[in-house]
């Protein structure tokens, strides 16, 4: 591997091998998402926590510090959107050069498996990992689900891995599922876990995230359910605690707790 492409990885991927990614690229399809309005904002007190920031270059220029040291995942495919006909219909936004110029550590691109438009999704990745691999710039690829949440289970989203990573994605973002070994085991590439819609409990995240490193995910691209939650630092310092220290989720719901009970002590 070109050093260029090992010192982006390492940037993403710490050295215990593990990672936490934060996505604030919703808006890019869904348009101001709840508590997302202002992604500056947002993510300002949780910035400490997390390895890199999955991000659309208008939202980078607009809304994140320059000086920000997080390593950054360029979100470089859309053009569709929730309102439109067909969310799988993505295209490639932004170019390889652009992500460059910004200084982007990495490049994330859906892909939609079995939708209308699978091909034109798949060869949109192969063209991005071409173009990637000139400049030792890594694509991760994100097995997307558009609005069709119940195809979350373990044999389909094994072969939409699969697939990207036998087209070159050197990350693979996914969700879990139950079965998540068959995912984590097809897939020659490391997986990271994306958290979907917000989810009733805290626990509930713990665990899958726990059930999911356990079977071999490297980490989490998880968003809304750290950001849309009424206490965001408290939920990331616990998944850090997963991720990074290998905490249970019962020792992630402790920090969990303490934590909220320390932000409304300083709101009080
Ligand atoms: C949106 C994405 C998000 O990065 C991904 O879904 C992870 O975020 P969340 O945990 O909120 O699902 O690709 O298109």
């Amino acid at each position: 591997m070109d050093w260029g492409m090992k010192n982006r990885l390492a940037r993403l991927v710490q050295p215990d091998g593990h990672c936490i990614f934060l996505p604030i690229d919703h808006g890019y399809f869904q348009g101001p998402t709840t508590k997302l309005e202002k992604p500056g904002e947002t993510i300002k007190p949780l910035l400490p926590y997390f390895d890199a920031l999955f991000v659309t270059r208008g939202v980078l220029r607009s809304a994140i510090d320059p000086e920000n040291t997080k390593p950054i995942i360029l979100r470089v495919s859309g053009g569709t959107s929730v309102v439109g006909k067909d969310l799988s219909h993505e295209g490639l936004t932004t170019s390889v050069k652009e992500a460059l110029r910004l200084n982007a550590s990495g490049v994330g691109i859906s892909v939609f498996v079995g939708s209308e438009h699978e091909r034109e999704s798949l060869l949109n990745l192969a063209k991005l990992v071409d173009e990637g691999e000139e400049y030792g710039l890594p694509v991760m690829a994100v097995t997307a689900v558009g609005k069709e949440m119940e195809k979350r289970e373990a044999r389909y989203l094994a072969l939409c891995c699969r697939i990207a990573a036998e087209l070159g994605a050197r990350i693979v973002k996914t969700y879990w599922c139950e079965g998540f070994e068959k995912v984590v085991n097809g897939c020659p590439v490391p997986v990271v876990i994306a958290g979907g819609p917000k989810v009733d409990t805290e626990l509930e995240v713990f665990n899958f995230v726990y059930d999911g490193m356990e079977k071999g995910a490297i980490g989490v691209n998880l968003g809304r359910n750290i950001w849309q939650h009424d206490y965001p630092v408290a939920m990331v310092k616990a998944l850090r605690a997963i991720i990074h220290e290998n905490a249970s989720p019962k020792q992630a719901h402790d920090i969990f707790r303490k934590e909220r009970e320390k932000a409304v002590k300083a709101l009080a």
